[in-house]
């Protein structure tokens, strides 16, 4: 069952708990909260204090994506904060392996993402000790970008590293999903679908998570 995490980066942040709301209703599986510091990626969203105040109003897993440099330092506040996956991006940590273990020692899941660019070589060390592997496809910092095609291959590079060795692992997509590139993700292996502007941008949410999930 392919589940799709839609991303508040789109929502109208006047009304965020409304926008959460929204969603939750109509059918979504995990709120995906893209976390960016302007350092990692150039643009700054939300920290610590927003999971916290968004944790009350949904009973959804929060999928805390972090777009930071030195993401260790601030683990802890997020998992203070409510988070239950912390996603952390390869490029960003300087011993993936501590962060992966330190996340896990609050019994929070952990997540690795890669960039477009980034191979998936990198990662192969880690699998075993993860839940989730979250794909890039676009190059992150912004919501509403194109899809990338050359990570099709990628998705399917980790679906079979991940069957090979008979792990169970979630693989997640980021980045100009909709309707046409979220079958894509899937035909290749991805089970978890995060979009921010092809829900936010519709008035009506469930249409636009139905229109999703009726492609794949
Ligand atoms: C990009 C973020 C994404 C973004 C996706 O850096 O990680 O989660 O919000 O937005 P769309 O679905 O509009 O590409
Ligand atoms: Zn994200």
């Amino acid at each position: 069952m392919v589940k799709i995490a839609p991303s508040i980066l789109s929502a109208n942040f006047s009304k965020l708990a409304d926008e959460i709301k929204d969603v939750e209703k109509a059918g979504a599986d995990y709120i995906h909260i893209d976390v960016m510091d302007g350092h990692f990626v150039p643009n700054i969203t939300m920290g610590p204090l927003v999971v916290e105040a968004i944790r009350p109003i949904t009973k959804l897993p929060l999928d805390v994506h972090l777009m930071i440099e030195n993401p260790d330092q601030f683990i802890e506040s997020f998992v203070k904060a409510g988070a239950d996956y912390i996603t952390v991006h390869v490029e960003a940590c300087k011993h993936l392996h501590r962060t992966i273990q330190y996340i896990r020692s609050f019994g929070v899941k952990a997540g690795v993402v890669l960039n477009p660019a980034t191979p998936v070589e990198m990662i192969k060390h880690v699998l075993k000790d993860i839940d989730m592997v979250l794909l890039m496809t676009v190059n992150p910092g912004f919501g509403g970008q194109r899809f990338i095609m050359s990570v099709l291959p990628k998705i399917k590079q980790v679906k079979e590293l991940i069957d090979q060795e008979g792990l169970n692992i979630e693989i997640e997509v980021d980045g100009g999903i909709n309707p046409e590139t979220a079958k894509l993700c899937t035909d290749a292996g991805a089970n978890v679908l995060v979009a921010g502007s092809a829900i936010y941008n519709h008035e009506d949410r469930k249409k636009a998570i139905n229109e999703i999930r009726k492609t794949l």
